[in-house]
């Protein structure tokens, strides 16, 4: 089981002018995964967000599940935040969830998301909305324990599957 937070970036939201869903079903969804350490929802400020990202991860929250503004309205900046705080990127878990989701919908390609490193802590990008986070996180569901073990260092041999 690893620690988890879920970061829900919407103006809206962190005004209390929207009922957060999106955040609510990443919440349900990694139940198996682990225990949800944290549940924030933030406005879509670069600096806020970037802080926020570095502080989970230097209290060793394992895995970072972000939720909004990965499009292209002029307050969309959490690649960016992302961005800047990632050592290493993890481009697969991006390119895979892109992809199933194009089957979805065309607006996926508007989805700008990031996935990376920073430390011992794995942060992903979501799209905002409760449809699009069921549709992005079930695509990568099941290779984050094993990416959360090695990305600790577990050194066993990797596994077929
Ligand atoms: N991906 C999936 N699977 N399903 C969706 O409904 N919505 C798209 C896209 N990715 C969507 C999706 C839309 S409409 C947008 S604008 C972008 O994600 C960015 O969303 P965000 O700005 O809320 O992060």
């Amino acid at each position: 089981m690893i620690s988890i937070a879920v970061v829900v970036l919407s103006d809206k939201g962190s005004k209390g002018e929207r009922v957060d869903e999106s955040g609510q079903v990443a919440r349900e969804m990694v139940q198996s995964l682990g225990k949800v350490v944290d549940y924030l929802v933030l406005p879509d400020d670069q600096a806020r967000i970037v802080d926020t990202l570095k502080n989970l991860s230097e209290r060793g929250v394992q895995l970072v599940l972000t939720s909004g503004g990965t499009g292209v309205a002029p307050r969309d900046v959490t690649p960016e935040a992302t961005l800047q705080v990632c050592d290493r990127l993890v481009p697969g878990l991006a390119e895979a969830m892109r992809a199933a989701s194009l089957a979805k919908t065309p607006h996926a390609m508007l989805s700008r998301g990031v996935a990376g490193i920073r430390k011992n802590t794995l942060i992903i990008n979501l799209p905002g909305s409760p449809k699009a986070v069921r549709e992005n996180l079930e695509v990568i569901l099941p290779a984050l324990a094993h990416a959360a073990a090695k990305i600790c260092g577990d050194p066993s041999d990797c596994a077929t599957v």
